[in-house]
């Protein structure tokens, strides 16, 4: 006898033994999504974990930045690519928030604390603080987010 004529004459449909199988002790082979822990615990996007809380990414870009948790953004000559971002704090003390990518080809830049600019490390293109082209193969200039520091200096908000 075949595994289907068996289940057959057990009068048992493929579904319904699924359904038992579901309920014994191998459940979570058919757990399903709700079962997860939720990812993303704050709502509104962000990890208040990170200190960094908000949208980082996309066309709405609109996020905080806890400096008391973010120490790379901190520390003057300091930065941190932050989902779409690159937040620096230039040896002057401003905080400054451009795209991290490169308008070249797409490369993450880095801040250069010493040059006060930021360079492309895959073909050399330099930006300036003001997001414009220093230094091709690069021709357009990055696009800039708005930064602003609360009055006890350890907030730093970043909207497009
Ligand atoms: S990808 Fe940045 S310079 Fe080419």
């Amino acid at each position: 006898m075949k595994r289907g004529e068996f289940l057959r004459s057990l009068g048992l449909s493929t579904s319904t033994l699924m359904a038992f199988y579901c309920l014994g002790t191998t459940m979570t082979a058919c757990g399903s999504s709700d079962d997860d822990p939720d990812p993303d615990p704050t709502p509104g996007g962000g990890n208040a974990g990170t200190g960094i809380i908000g949208t980082i990414s996309g066309s709405a870009v609109n996020f905080t930045v806890d400096l008391t948790k973010v120490t790379a953004v901190k520390a003057a000559g300091g930065f941190q690519v932050i989902g779409d971002t690159i937040v620096a704090h230039t040896n002057s003390g401003s905080y400054i928030a451009l795209s991290k990518t490169c308008t070249h080809q797409g490369t993450t830049i880095g801040f250069r604390a010493a040059q006060n600019d930021f360079l492309c490390p895959n073909h050399g293109s330099q930006f300036s603080t003001t997001g414009s082209v220093e230094e091709g193969p690069a021709t357009t200039a990055l696009k800039v987010y708005k930064t602003t520091l609360s009055a006890d200096g350890n907030t730093l908000t970043v909207t497009a």
